[in-house]
């Protein structure tokens, strides 16, 4: 039997293969031919025989794949009670994060038509401050993408928390402000690295901390679905030189390699529509142009890094430009709430983008205004 053979059986509606579907199932075929043996089941007209199928095989030990299949019809057939009263069952027995995002997309968003506003913001806004506080003043769903780097916990002077757990959480506060003016379904990426703290004094061991993963579940916590990571590699003559105690030794335990590497985490709002929606809002303008035909294929970017004087760690023009291309429309509204020299504003700019800074350092905001193109707030 293939699948093409048990699509054919599926497309009788006068439920003549209905039987020999039932038997299919029964036999020990692969995951993908029983997945199609279900779904051919859940296209039949009998609701009484599909719903009896059902009853009986909804909470067996089964792949989840095709647990998944037999939800599906739940969800098609919602209106049925029966149908409804099986689907929440299941629900609640699997409590599984796929079906979960099935009921969002199916049920739970049955009547909503997806509108998207105009956004409100039409010129560069610069609010100074702690972002916690100024992206108050942005309405929801204004910004159409958010890249940022955040403070790397206290590895820098410009940054002095008390504890790991509350600078994570001072984190959590700026990024659900963010998700809030986020517009549905489009992209938030965040570029950290682990860091390490000095030590106190030589007779104590430094603590590193992988921020990454750690903010990854921050992120998710809020509701942004985790999309893409992005390797950033730097040359390993610009990062700082770990692996010169190993050389002299050769000790085992000893290895500290260099860090050449940056994440760059993709996360997408939370929404109950697919990516198209969010990309038809543009293409269906007549003026509208795609991105040009250079095109990074992996999800490993070699790009040197920037430095300044002004600033202990400011993006690279390059990551900037290729984050806007990848991830933005011309005449969208991008954010950073960390903005530092706000780097990321200056490239948006040149590129036709309407930037939003925020940055709470005196020093670091005079060189933002510098550029002369924001309004204040
Ligand atoms: C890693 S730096 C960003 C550098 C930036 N990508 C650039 O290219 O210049 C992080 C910045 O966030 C700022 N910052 C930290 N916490 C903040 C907060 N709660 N609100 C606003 N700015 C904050 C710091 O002053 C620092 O300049």
């Amino acid at each position: 039997m293939t699948l093409e053979n048990i699509k054919q059986l599926g497309k009788n509606e006068k439920g003549e293969n209905f039987d020999q579907l039932i038997e299919l199932y029964k036999e020990d075929v692969s995951v993908e031919l029983k997945r199609e043996i279900v779904s051919s089941i859940g296209r039949q007209k009998d609701d009484k025989k599909v719903y009896d199928f059902l009853k009986e095989n909804a909470f067996k030990k089964n792949y989840m794949d095709v647990i998944y299949q037999m939800f599906r019809t739940t969800l098609y057939k919602y209106n049925d009670e029966k149908f409804k009263d099986l689907c929440e069952q299941m629900r609640e027995y699997y409590n599984n994060e796929i079906m979960n995002k099935m009921y969002d997309y199916k049920i739970a968003n049955q009547n909503k038509k997806v509108i998207f506003k105009k956004s409100s913001i039409e010129k560069p806004l610069l609010l100074k401050g702690n972002s916690i506080h100024t992206l108050k003043n942005i309405n929801d769903q204004d910004i159409h993408l958010i890249f940022t780097s955040p403070p790397y916990y206290n590895a820098r002077e410009y940054s002095d928390y008390i504890n790991y757990e509350k600078y994570l959480n001072e984190l959590k506060k700026v990024f659900t402000e963010c998700y809030r003016v986020l517009e549905d379904g489009r992209f938030i990426i965040v570029d950290v690295s682990p860091v390490i703290t000095k030590r106190p004094g030589r007779e104590f061991e430094s603590i590193r901390y992988p921020i990454h993963f750690d903010l990854h579940r921050v992120l998710t916590d809020i509701g942004f679905y985790f999309v893409d990571e992005i390797i950033w590699e730097k040359p390993e003559p610009s990062v700082p030189n770990r692996i010169g105690g190993y050389m002299q030794t050769k000790n085992p335990l000893a290895y500290k390699p260099n860090c050449v590497t940056e994440s760059i985490m993709v996360y997408r709002k939370k929404c109950n529509f697919l990516l198209d929606k969010n990309i038809k809002k543009y293409t269906k303008n007549e003026n509208y142009k795609p991105n040009d035909d250079k095109i990074h294929t992996s999800n490993i970017w070699k790009i040197p890094p920037s430095s300044s004087r002004n600033h202990p760690a400011i993006f690279p023009d390059e990551l900037c430009k290729r984050i806007l291309k990848y991830y933005s429309f011309e005449g969208d509204v991008v954010l950073d709430p960390f903005a530092g020299i706000g780097t990321f504003g200056r490239v948006a700019y040149k590129m036709g983008r309407i930037p939003v800074m925020c940055e709470m350092n005196d020093t670091y905001i005079e060189m933002i205004e510098s550029e002369g193109i924001y309004d204040n707030i």
